[in-house]
């Protein structure tokens, strides 16, 4: 696609769960190439095989190989033109912003810049227009940027959740309620994780600071970007038809795949059948599918007629991890419609989520090579 030749990017968090999924992903990536990998002092200067404790099924890519990790430094990252990280949040704060600072497009997992007012959380499959708040975060930033800017996407449990919302949205209008129960898999919680002592034979009915980021995340993301009459852009929070959210979230003996329990009413009356619903969600189409990104699942979301899926270790890989898949639709007897959804946390949860998100970038011509 690119007529300058393969966009030199770099990984932050290289050696983590969602960082090895970026470099399984990337080094199969018909416009990117591995130019710089990035995690702790611990494992800075070591070749990557060295510095990994890889958990993938399939080898680490030879592209990634020998590559030295650095620290996470803007000079190390200055030849790329995207920045993938996948820190950890105690880190991604200050490292992130000095990225940002650089003049560098960070594309983020960490929450650290979700909630700030100039930063989008975009979920691609979702709000792609969303992009419209760069350009104001490069000219309020101090000093102002010509290239650099953050992009966040989602919790790995309010991504699953937002896909079906916003297709249901975009056939039926706004939902003005929603009840959500997750039940989230390990690797959420990166590795090594919850001790095995805790989560083998058990749900933890409890992840720190998950509910009200899902509660809160999914107003961002499902709402619109408002412009005053100064000109001053800002997102709405689904302001205009206000959404309550409740959630609840647990922590379930699976490796990968989150399943959530969701629960809508509609503003609408009468609402939609389950039936209208299936047809909704089989049937949506996003922008990154139709503007041609390579990631972009070819079919966004997959409906299940059986009574028993979807299951995590069924149907977690859909479309590679990039699709979700639902099931379960019918009739809500205190809300309109409740069904299951299940999202691969670590794919279209984190990793992919960020690919697309930076592929959209580059084909709305935010970001040139
Ligand atoms: N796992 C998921 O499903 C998921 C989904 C969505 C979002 N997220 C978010 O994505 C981020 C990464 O999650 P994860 O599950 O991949 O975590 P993880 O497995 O714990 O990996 C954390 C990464 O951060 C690096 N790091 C730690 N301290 C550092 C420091 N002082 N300086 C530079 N790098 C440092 C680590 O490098 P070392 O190996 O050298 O320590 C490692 O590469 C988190 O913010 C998480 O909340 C995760």
């Amino acid at each position: 696609m690119q007529e300058g030749g393969p966009i030199k990017v770099g990984v932050l968090g290289a050696t983590g769960t969602v960082g090895q999924r970026f470099i399984t992903l990337l080094s199969a990536h018909p416009w990117f190439i591995l130019h710089a990998l990035g995690a702790s002092p611990r494992s800075a200067n070591k070749p990557y095989t060295t510095a990994v404790n890889w958990k993938q099924t399939t080898r680490i890519p030879h592209v990634a190989r020998d590559m030295v990790v650095k620290e996470c430094k803007p000079e190390h990252f200055k030849e790329c033109a995207v920045v993938f990280s996948g820190l950890d949040a105690d880190v991604a704060g200050e490292i992130e912003g000095a990225f940002r600072a650089a003049d560098l497009a960070v594309f983020s997992n960490a929450k650290n810049f979700r909630r700030d007012p100039n930063v989008p959380l975009i979920v691609p499959l979702v709000n792609p227009s969303h992009y419209a708040m760069i350009s104001q975060q490069q000219v309020q930033h101090s000093p102002p940027l010509k290239k650099g800017f953050i992009v966040t996407n989602a919790n790995c449990s309010t991504t699953g959740c937002v896909i079906p919302l916003a297709a249901l949205e975009k056939s039926f209008g706004p939902i003005e309620s929603l009840l959500v129960t997750t039940m989230q898999a390990i690797s959420g919680a990166g590795y090594p994780g919850i001790s095995s002592m805790d989560i083998l034979d058990n749900v933890v009915p409890y992840i720190s600071g998950e509910e009200e980021k899902m509660e809160w995340e999914m107003l961002k993301i499902l709402g619109g970007v408002a412009t005053s009459d100064e000109g001053v852009k800002s997102f709405d929070m689904h302001a205009r038809n206000p959404l309550r959210v409740s959630a609840s979230c647990n922590r379930v003996p699976v490796i990968d795949g989150h399943t959530e329990c969701v629960s809508i009413r509609f503003a609408k009356r009468p609402p939609p059948s389950p039936q209208q619903v299936r047809e909704a969600l089989a049937n949506f189409t996003t922008d990154a599918q139709t503007l041609g990104c390579p990631s972009a699942p070819r079919h966004t979301i997959s409906v299940h007629e059986e009574k028993d899926r979807p299951q995590p270790r069924l149907d977690r890989y859909y479309q590679d991890g990039a699709g979700v898949s639902v099931g379960r639709i019918r009739q809500c007897q205190v809300l309109d419609i409740k069904f299951v959804v299940l999202a691969n946390n670590v794919s279209i949860g984190a990793a992919t989520s960020s690919i697309i998100n930076a592929e959209l970038a580059i084909l709305k011509g935010i970001i040139t090579s």
